[in-house]
């Protein structure tokens, strides 16, 4: 039998308990499909004597995580630790510069320093694996970097947050408030530790822009993406949305344009009938558009300990599997140093359809005034619904307007047309549709 791998884990919360348990609890499945045992060997965590049901007696226990990433007695670090810089960026760096294998689910790490870190592990000739850091447990990074191989991919697009799915199913299906949902997302294990990471998007954005990379061959650029959360989303958005025949989503979307890349993260219109309409609750799924194979969907649980450790240990066990000279390619499908620099497509030429809420002091006029501001902007409508708003007892009545393909930019025109025109009661909601799977 050959010598196990031995395996560091750098944070034991959620995740990093569960990756233990499961490597102790499936022990001889994984040996038999690696060839080898793998062992958990060293850990470091923030708490030591807590428990975390699983025995890590015989793991040797390091205060510092960067310390165990440089430790000879480990060949594979593992990165639970969390956060774009601090102990977890160090650590990783200290592991690949260490010559150790690096496995992290940490997608804001990836997100901004993801190409610099590729780079020391192809120069080092170790792997840096990262699938839990997209999609919980979907394997959509080995699917983009390695089945894929000779498709032209056109668009990635899907739901990449498993706290906003949840919060969004149950407000549709319960009618229950957002601040109730995130408590019990939190409380699942599903939110980032900063719960704004994901309702405001940028946990979205974060897996976006890996996708992004791996999918157009380009440098990472995170902080190039349209962002909108959900933070914004009402009762009155979601009641309206199922009345037009469409459900809301928060989306991640990468297109390629003419003029560049187009990526953005919002809440979302996806037809009732579509299939990523009917992802609910914590699972996530990702669309995948190619010239020879066409339309991929893949979902599966994208969040929770179990989700994500399974992504985890599978990263651990094509290490444990990988011979010196036979891996599987670079870390973001091309060398790093091959990767194209990004060229951002500009959103305000970005075309589709889109949902207007306008809530307007109920007078003679105000319909007309819409009329026009829209027709000024060359919109054409699909469809338009006026009904009294509930509740607030002003005299007010909320107007709800469905547009054909249209431009971004002709769209916020006619909405800075509105507010000018004096007759809103309250700041407009605009909210994109996507034609979707
Ligand atoms: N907070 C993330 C989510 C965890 O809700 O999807 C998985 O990345």
């Amino acid at each position: 039998m050959a010598e196990a791998l031995r395996v560091g884990i750098a944070g034991l919360g959620t995740v990093g308990a569960s990756v233990a348990r499961v490597i102790a609890s499936k022990a001889g499945e994984l040996t038999r499909q690696c060839g080898r045992p793998i062992a958990v060997t060293a850990v470091s965590a923030r708490a030591k004597g807590k428990d975390r049901g699983v025995d890590l007696s015989g793991a040797k226990w390091f205060d510092d995580p960067v310390e165990l990433a440089k430790s000879a007695e480990i060949d594979v670090f593992v990165e639970l630790i969390g956060g774009d810089e601090g102990p977890a960026r160090a650590a990783v760096k200290a592991a690949l510069e260490a010559g150790r294998h690096v496995v992290t689910a940490n997608k804001a790490l990836l997100a901004k320093h993801g190409v610099e870190l590729a780079a020391v592990a192809e120069r080092r000739g170790v792997l840096l694996n990262y699938e839990a850091a997209v999609a919980g447990g979907i394997p959509v990074i080995k699917t983009l970097r390695e089945a894929l191989a000779g498709n032209t991919v056109s668009r990635v697009f899907g739901i990449l947050n498993g706290t906003c799915n949840y919060i969004l199913t149950r407000m549709e299906a319960e009618g229950i408030s957002f601040e109730e949902c995130l408590k019990d997302a939190q409380r699942l294990g599903y939110a980032e530790a900063d719960p704004t990471f994901d309702i405001e998007g940028n946990d979205t954005a974060h897996k976006l822009s890996i996708l992004t990379s791996l999918a157009f061959g380009t440098k990472i650029a995170a902080d190039q993406i349209y962002l909108e959360g959900i933070s914004n989303i009402t009762q009155a958005d979601i009641r309206a949305a199922g009345e037009l025949g469409y459900r809301i989503k928060l989306l991640g979307v990468a297109a390629r344009t003419e003029t560049g890349i187009e990526q953005r993260v919002h809440p979302t219109m996806v037809p009732t009938a579509s299939v990523i309409a009917q992802v609910h609750g914590v699972t996530n799924a990702v669309a995948i558009e190619t010239d020879i194979l066409g339309e991929l969907l893949l979902s599966g649980p994208g969040a929770g300990g179990n989700a994500t450790a399974s992504a985890v240990v599978g990263d651990i066990a094509d290490i444990a599997k990988s011979r010196p000279g036979f891996q599987h390619g670079p870390v973001f499908g091309w060398p790093a140093k091959e990767l194209k620099p990004y060229r951002e497509a500009k959103m305000r030429s970005h075309a589709g359809g889109y949902f207007i809420r306008l809530t307007v002091h109920d007078r003679t006029g105000v319909f007309a005034a819409i009329a026009k501001r829209m027709a000024d902007n060359d919109i054409s409508l699909e469809s338009i619904m006026q009904r009294p708003d509930e509740g607030n007892g002003k005299s007010q009545k909320t107007v709800m307007l469905v547009t054909h393909e249209t431009t971004e930019a002709a769209v916020r025109k006619a909405v800075d047309g509105f507010t000018k025109d004096g007759h809103l009661t309250s700041k407009p909601q605009v909210i994109r549709i996507e034609r979707a799977a």
